[in-house]
């Protein structure tokens, strides 16, 4: 049977691709090796936030009483997160396996590669069978970064140390968890395990935690996690793991700290081994399949959207790419524009950001200007925060008075940041955004407020 799109791959730019081509009447093949829902549903953004809402409660009560609020004996029951978390995966796997099924998205289990292509078809094998297809969408993801550090296969075997994956079905909280890489992942995973008990430890190899993210406020993270207790190694080097230790090296001083797990979490590679990319001719850079704009590869009706493209490593951006890739193939205009990715750390507080920061502005000699507010400006925020640090940082071009950047350190950060990329993405100026009205009292007024204050 000859199909019109072969998908490889059902996570976020995989199952959309395949929903949307099939609602506009495409005739789709989604192929899945492991599970439909891809690392976001089952071992990543759906399963952390799991998780981290629990510890949010649990962090709540525990410093209630500046709020009126007291408990004695408070206890988190981790395995009854565990067991949360995974009701709650099995809910949206189900629903997306759902929704295939009534668009009648063929899903079929198995290794895909792809065999060769002509004018007409492209064929791709997964097992004994072979499928055709006019157009085929590769969304095969990623995997965790493995560097290679001395040791660190055999612990990865042994169990001492874990990748995303493993560290979501941990069924008993580690005593110490040493974290290498102070990134998204390793962050929000610290958190998790700080609330749950946990000593945590993290390593990281640059100067600060939390990468491209406005450092001012990433300061004030790393501050408020300090007094929780979390430890941070900045500037580190791993240079070894033992059985049941890290060994890292910090101004040429080597220093090792023992511990009960180890979290990996240094980034993620583009699944695009073994796909048979080389046979038909598909270029790659550093492992990520090469896109133009409108998701196309070089070789015509082969599209790549979401991680394996290497672009935006998020399940957001995925989706938006599977639009754009399925548009395409319809011939409907479409292209991707990626200046208004939001981005947000799940961490308690939330950091969110989108548009560039003030780094980004400086080097690239923009004429900008910045309004920076704490978080109290706003009322909602001020009666839920008792004593909070939180900031407010809005980036704007001088030029044209329109929004380029925020960055926020609070919490529901997460929910409003879209506000201010609606605003980016839509080229509006101050004067605009001035006549809209928001909710109050809403966190997010503090994007209201600093429009106002940006004279
Ligand atoms: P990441 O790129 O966010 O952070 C990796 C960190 O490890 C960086 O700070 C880097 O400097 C550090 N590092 C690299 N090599 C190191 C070494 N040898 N020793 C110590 N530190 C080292 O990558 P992460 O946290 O693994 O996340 C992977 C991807 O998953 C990211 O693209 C992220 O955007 C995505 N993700 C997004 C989430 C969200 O949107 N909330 C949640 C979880 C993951």
């Amino acid at each position: 049977m000859m199909y019109d799109l072969i998908v490889i791959g059902a996570g976020p730019a995989g199952y959309l691709a395949s929903e949307r081509a099939a609602h506009a009447g495409l005739n789709v093949l989604c192929i899945e090796k492991a599970n439909v829902g891809g690392v976001c549903l089952n071992e990543g953004c759906i399963p952390t936030k799991t998780l981290l809402y629990s510890a949010k409660l649990h962090d709540g009560v525990a410093h209630g009483e500046k709020y009126g609020v007291k408990t004695e004996n408070l206890t988190i029951d981790h395995n009854v997160v565990l067991a949360r978390k995974n009701k709650v995966v099995k809910l949206l796997t189900c629903g997306i396996k759902s929704s295939l099924k009534t668009l009648g998205v063929t899903v079929v289990t198995g290794d895909a590669r792809i065999i060769d292509k002509t004018d007409e078809e492209v064929r791709v094998s997964v097992g004994e069978d072979t499928f055709a297809a006019k157009n085929l969408l590769i969304a095969t993801g990623s995997s965790p970064a493995i560097p290679p550090i001395p040791g660190l296969s055999d612990g990865l075997n042994a169990g001492f140390v874990l990748t995303n994956k493993e560290i979501l079905a941990l069924s008993e909280v580690p005593e110490s968890l040493v974290v290498i890489g102070g990134g998204v992942i390793g962050l929000e995973m610290a958190s998790y395990f700080n609330s749950v008990g946990s000593k945590v430890t993290i390593i990281e190899m640059l100067d600060h935690i939390a990468g491209e993210n406005d450092k001012e406020l990433t300061t004030i993270l790393q501050k408020n996690y300090e007094k929780k207790g979390i430890k941070f190694i900045l500037g580190a080097r791993v240079s070894d793991i033992g059985a049941s230790s890290v060994s890292y090296i910090v101004n040429d001083e080597s220093h090792t700290v023992d511990c009960d797990k180890v979290l990996l979490s240094i980034g993620r590679r583009a699944n695009t081994a073994n796909l048979g990319l080389e046979d038909i001719g598909i270029e790659t850079n550093r492992g990520a399949i090469i896109t133009d704009e409108h998701m196309r590869t070089n070789v015509v009706n082969v599209y790549a959207a979401g991680d394996v493209n290497g672009k935006s490593m998020l399940a957001h951006t995925a989706y938006r790419e599977a639009e754009v890739a399925v548009n395409t193939m319809l011939g409907i205009s479409d292209e991707m524009s990626y200046v208004a990715v939001p981005g947000v750390i799940y961490t308690n507080p939330e950091l969110a950001s989108v548009g560039i920061t003030e780094a980004n502005a400086e080097a690239q000699k923009l004429n900008y200007k910045v309004v920076k507010l704490p978080m109290r400006f706003s009322g909602r925020y001020l009666a839920e925060n008792e004593g909070g640090d939180g900031i407010f940082k809005l980036i704007v071009d001088a030029e044209n008075n329109r929004v380029i950047g925020a960055h926020a350190l609070c919490n529901y950060s997460s929910e409003f940041i879209v506000a201010i990329g609606t605003a980016i993405e839509a080229k509006l100026t101050l004067e605009q955004i001035k006549k809209i009205i928001f909710p109050h009292p809403t966190v997010c007024e503090i994007f209201r407020e600093a429009i106002f204050q940006c004279e």
